[in-house]
């Protein structure tokens, strides 16, 4: 950090906060709202003259709450810039009258209590984005007795109370009776894998975590006795394998099942009643310790980060990339890149490698000074435009802009359009044309498809990113299904306009498939939203035309199910059958009548 505060090309912005990011990649506007430090860093020279006479002690966050601070402090021992901070919300106030003791002992009179917070823009060409976790909140789940019983601490505190910078100068005390404990127990998976409190997911680092702990307590206490109740313990990376072997030959006693009842005894104590899963045993164990290896979470501002800069999350909460294994870093949103835990729960290492992989990706973005897009984007035709504003509604890049109420047309700004086609498709007017994937190109394969015997058919829309690689794979893997399907690739499900379809069955298909990746997997960030609104649109239409409904099916299918496209193609061969000539031409009739 202190070597990022002194690079010459990074402007490290402290206590500040991102409040509005516009733009689109090389050319994004960030609004940020620099709060008021209330002492001048760059005269500050951290001499803690200021907090020795502050009045106002407050816990301090930095230790997890076991020590305390002033109302004016340092936020912890490296931190960047080495200067003090006011909280003003604590501070008694400047009134002299009050206290403004810090600003008379202040030898270099960097105390400002007029400062206020500043609204600055910046502008930049890509964004990583590196928000960090949250510790889960081990109140959530008290039948541990953290609330309840002092000895029951949470793995967070621990790591303060053994660190040598901590509260205790690294000595293991017992909070009841500041003794050190004879014995410690671990709980592992804290908010973590669980359906019932905290998140379903593997937290990743707690195993580790409390290897380590268990390490380190053996290290200055060999006598200690220490247990640690895991479901399975997850030692991959690294050497860790080997770390945990360590433990174990400590003398770590690692006991298979999570306590089911933590009571208090009179000494303060605590009696474990575990299920010891390897022999089916219940166990019943007095610790004098007992420390809770906490899950993590999304951090707070992942929401409000995701709606500022159009990004997708995980079922988790977690943001989501791009791709898995071909843009593990970078966002669905071009010139945004993921680092750390924001993307989900990793280590120190993992999120190194990853942010020095974003910052790679980033460069290689921008240092040519000019960015190349594909050429795939929406073009406005602006003498159809109506200035409905329905294209930059349905934009999940906010790529498009149209002054509604003045009736300027659409506007589409290249470098922030992905190539979706869903605003192509929105448009009534058909005043927006997708390159490469225009209309005509489109309806036209659906007639080269259908001009022989189209009752043998299944006329079959695909996502280029999803359902057209998982029917190749399903091809490539040699699985077999009725060869009647007819594949027309589209960039996503989005670009599948209603006309396609009824030209489909105007052109006699039996069936329609529309299939795209699966809700929360479009690469165009929501994309396929439109596609299932629009599907349901053309059913209801088809059910006032007295057209069987069936007849246009809507199907998810992800680039690895190859044997779902296979089974989707099988299960859609009976109904293809189920449409007899008669229907088809009732269909045809019914719809020429339309046009
Ligand atoms: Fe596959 Fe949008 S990219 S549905």
């Amino acid at each position: 950090m202190t070597d990022a505060g002194r690079h010459p090309n990074i402007k490290l912005l402290t206590l500040s906060e991102v409040t509005d990011v516009k733009g689109y990649v090389g050319n994004f506007k960030v609004r940020i709202r620099k709060k008021a430090r209330y002492v001048d860093a760059s005269q500050c020279t951290a001499c803690g003259d200021c907090a020795k006479v502050c009045p106002v002690v407050r816990p301090d966050e930095f230790n997890v709450g076991l020590s305390s601070r002033k109302a004016i402090y340092s936020p912890f021992p490296q931190a960047v810039p080495s200067a003090y901070v006011l909280n003003p919300s604590e501070c008694l106030g400047h009134n002299p009258a009050v206290c403004a003791k810090c600003v008379e002992v202040c030898g270099k009179k960097c105390i400002d209590f007029h400062m206020s917070d500043e609204e600055i823009e910046e502008t930049v060409g890509s964004i990583i984005v590196a928000t960090g976790l949250e510790p889960y909140d081990p109140r959530e789940l008290d039948e541990y007795g953290y609330t309840r019983f002092d000895n029951v601490l949470s793995s967070l505190e621990l790591e303060r109370l053994v660190n040598a910078g901590g509260p205790t100068q690294g000595h293991l005390i017992r909070p009841s009776d500041r003794k050190t404990p004879r014995s410690v127990g671990f709980i592992q998976c804290v908010g973590s894998r669980s359906a019932r409190k905290g998140g379903e997911y593997c937290s990743n680092i707690c195993c580790m975590n409390t290897v380590k702990s268990t390490l380190v307590l053996k290290e200055h206490y060999p006598d200690i006795d220490i247990k640690v109740f895991y479901i399975d313990i997850r030692a991959f990376g690294k050497g860790f394998e080997d770390l945990f072997k360590r433990s174990r030959r400590l003398g770590v006693n690692y006991l298979r099942g999570i306590p089911g009842s933590v009571e208090e005894m009179p000494d303060k104590s605590l009696r474990i009643a575990v299920e010891n899963t390897a022999t089916g045993a219940i166990e019943f164990m007095d610790l004098d310790m007992l420390v809770l290896a906490l899950g993590v979470k999304p951090s707070k501002s992942t929401r409000r980060l995701q709606e500022m800069l159009g990004l997708q999350l995980t079922p988790d909460g977690f943001f989501l990339e791009a791709h898995p294994k071909l843009q593990p870093v970078d966002a669905a949103t071009r010139g945004v890149f993921y680092a750390g835990c924001a993307e989900a729960p990793k280590d120190v290492k993992d999120s190194v490698t990853q942010a020095s992989a974003a910052a790679a990706r980033a460069i290689r973005l921008m240092h040519k000074g000019e960015i190349t897009t594909e050429p795939i984007t929406s073009v406005i035709i602006e003498d159809k435009c109506k200035c409905c504003g329905k294209c930059a509604e349905v934009c999940p890049y906010n790529a498009i802009t149209v002054d509604v109420k003045k009736k300027i047309p659409a506007v589409v700004n290249a470098a922030a359009c992905a190539g979706c086609g869903t605003c192509a498709a929105e448009c009534m007017f058909d005043a927006i044309t997708m390159n490469h994937f225009t209309d005509e190109q489109i309806t036209g394969q659906v007639n080269e498809l259908l001009a022989e015997n189209p009752e043998d058919k299944i006329l079959t829309f695909a996502c280029n990113w999803c359902s057209y690689a998982g029917a190749d794979y399903a091809g490539v893997s040699r699985l077999q299904y009725p060869p009647n399907a007819r594949l027309i690739r589209v960039m996503c499900s989005g670009r599948v306009d209603e006309k396609f379809i009824w030209e489909g069955f105007r052109k006699g298909a039996p069936v329609i498939l529309v299939s795209g990746c699966h809700i929360g997997d479009c690469h165009y960030i929501d994309a396929n939203h439109w596609t299932v609104k629009r599907v349901e649109k053309i059913h209801k239409k088809m059910e006032r035309l007295g057209i069987r409904k069936e007849r246009l099916q809507l199907e998810w299918v992800s680039a690895a199910e190859g044997i779902r496209w296979a089974e989707v193609m099988r299960a859609l061969e009976p109904l293809r059958k189920s449409v007899t000539k008669k229907e088809i031409d009732e269909t045809v009739a019914v719809l020429k009548k339309q046009k």
